[in-house]
């Protein structure tokens, strides 16, 4: 019969399931007796949300499937039906595209109260590294995304995203081929598109968010001072500074959820395209691979790293640029995989770092914006020098980390959890 030790519910239905299914404990390991730092803040409302923003997509695009046509002819046409005469079609298409860009708000500022309180120091290396795997799965959940309604932004997009794989040395215009499945991007490309993007990337995606929930309780969660409350315990085991998540924590979540979906609505319902930075103008017109439009720029979450990759103007070692700007971009991403290993301050948390590292967060935020505005916009020579300062910007955060985190002067960490 198992582990005779397990919880179970005294009796009665749940009584029955517990014998069979660990349903009992698995409540209690991950909600009622899953004790969580009570000093979290703002900053935490975000991993839930994330997980709220995940189910609406899954959701909505459930119901935008039953509708669309997976074709370069039908495509554009059946998101035109799905919104004029599908019954709350509009609704479905607004909360899914306007819930993308949802998504990287949340998960963008979910992970700054990584880098803010160093959430991806030991012992939770692992739960920042599935963090990163989920981060990479959605933009390429996103860019697939965003070639399904056909548009013109949607086909030149593609085109140009794909066309980067072909500036890899020798293996690049084949490896470009076979992702496209064609020269150009065709409808060949917009069915495989549609498969990974409905069924492949999801249960990726679904999955790697359970390991990176998993890993979490794993070790337990991390608190804006960066101390582990498990080093302070009661007489039973009970971390002092912990409260069960659930009711506290499930409770406290209902506000942000509140907050944000009140926010949500208002950009769903008054500004579905969010001024063309959601939805994109030129993606009211139909794919036409004859006519460029007349400025190709990506959905502007994935704006900071193609402003890194259009910031590379030179060739090296007879290296083209195109491709070391694919490398640079490809760089800027993987560093962050590896950020658990380059920060080596004895503490945690920004509240008891040093000048330097408050510094370099800062230069880190401004020099991401500021290249995710150039992203947007046409480039320029002025705005390629900027570009250039910034992506320098950028790479100092992390390639100085092993330096200035372990150099500067630490404040001294409390024993217990402040308010
Ligand atoms: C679908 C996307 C994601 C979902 C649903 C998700 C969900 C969650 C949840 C529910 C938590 C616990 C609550 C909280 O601490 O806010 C959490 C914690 C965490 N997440 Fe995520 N997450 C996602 C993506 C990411 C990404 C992209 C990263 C970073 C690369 C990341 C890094 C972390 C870290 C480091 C923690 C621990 C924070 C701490 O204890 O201070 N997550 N995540």
């Amino acid at each position: 019969m198992g582990n005779p030790n397990k919880p179970k519910a005294q009796r009665g239905l749940m009584r029955w399931v517990d014998e069979r299914f660990p349903a009992t404990q698995l409540w209690q390991d991950h909600l009622s007796r899953y004790y969580a730092p009570r000093n979290f803040n703002f900053w935490y409302f975000f991993g839930s949300l994330a997980l709220l923003v995940l189910v609406n997509q899954i959701i909505t695009g459930i119901w935008l499937t039953m509708s669309f046509t997976p074709t370069a002819e039908g495509a554009f046409d059946s998101v035109e039906y799905i919104m004029r005469d599908v019954e709350w079609g509009w609704l479905i298409r607004y909360l899914h595209t306007t819930g993308a860009s949802a998504f990287f708000v949340v998960i963008y500022l979910h992970m700054f109260r990584g880098l803010l309180y160093g959430s991806y120091k030991a012992p939770r290396e692992l739960v920042w590294v599935f963090g990163m795997a989920i981060y990479l799965a959605l933009m390429a959940e996103a860019f697939m995304g965003y070639l399904l309604p056909w548009g013109q932004m949607s086909y030149w997009g593609a085109q140009v995203i794909t066309s980067l794989f072909s500036a890899i040395p020798a293996i690049g215009p084949g490896l470009a081929e076979w992702i496209r499945g064609d020269y150009l991007v065709t409808g060949i490309t917009l069915n495989r598109f549609f498969a990974l993007h409905v069924v492949a990337l999801p249960i990726v995606i679904l999955a790697l968010v359970v390991l990176h929930i998993v890993a979490l309780h794993e070790v337990g969660s991390n608190n804006p001072d960066g101390i582990e409350i498990k080093d302070k315990t009661d007489g039973n085991g009970k971390p002092l500074d912990g409260i069960p998540f659930h009711p506290y924590y499930t409770v406290k979540d209902l506000v942000g959820v509140a907050v944000f979906l009140f926010v949500f609505c208002v950009v769903v319902f008054y500004f579905p395209e969010g001024g063309g930075y959601f939805i994109e103008k030129p993606n009211f017109e139909p794919a036409d691979p004859l006519q460029t439009p007349d400025h190709i720029a990506p959905v502007w979450y994935f704006t900071p790293f193609y402003a890194i990759l259009r910031g590379v103007t030179f060739s090296v070692f007879g290296l083209e640029a195109k491709f070391l700007g694919v490398v640079c971009m490809g760089l800027a991403i993987g560093l962050l995989f590896v950020l658990p290993w380059l920060d080596r301050s004895p503490v945690r948390s920004m509240r008891y770092k040093g000048w330097i590292s408050r510094v370099m967060l800062g230069l880190f935020v401004v020099c991401f914006s500021v290249l995710g505005v150039l992203g947007v916009l046409p480039s320029t020579e002025t705005r390629t020098t900027i570009a250039q300062v910034c992506t320098l910007g950028y790479f100092a955060y992390f390639l100085l980390m092993p330096f200035y985190t372990r150099l500067e002067k630490t404040r001294p960490v409390p024993e217990r959890v402040t308010d």
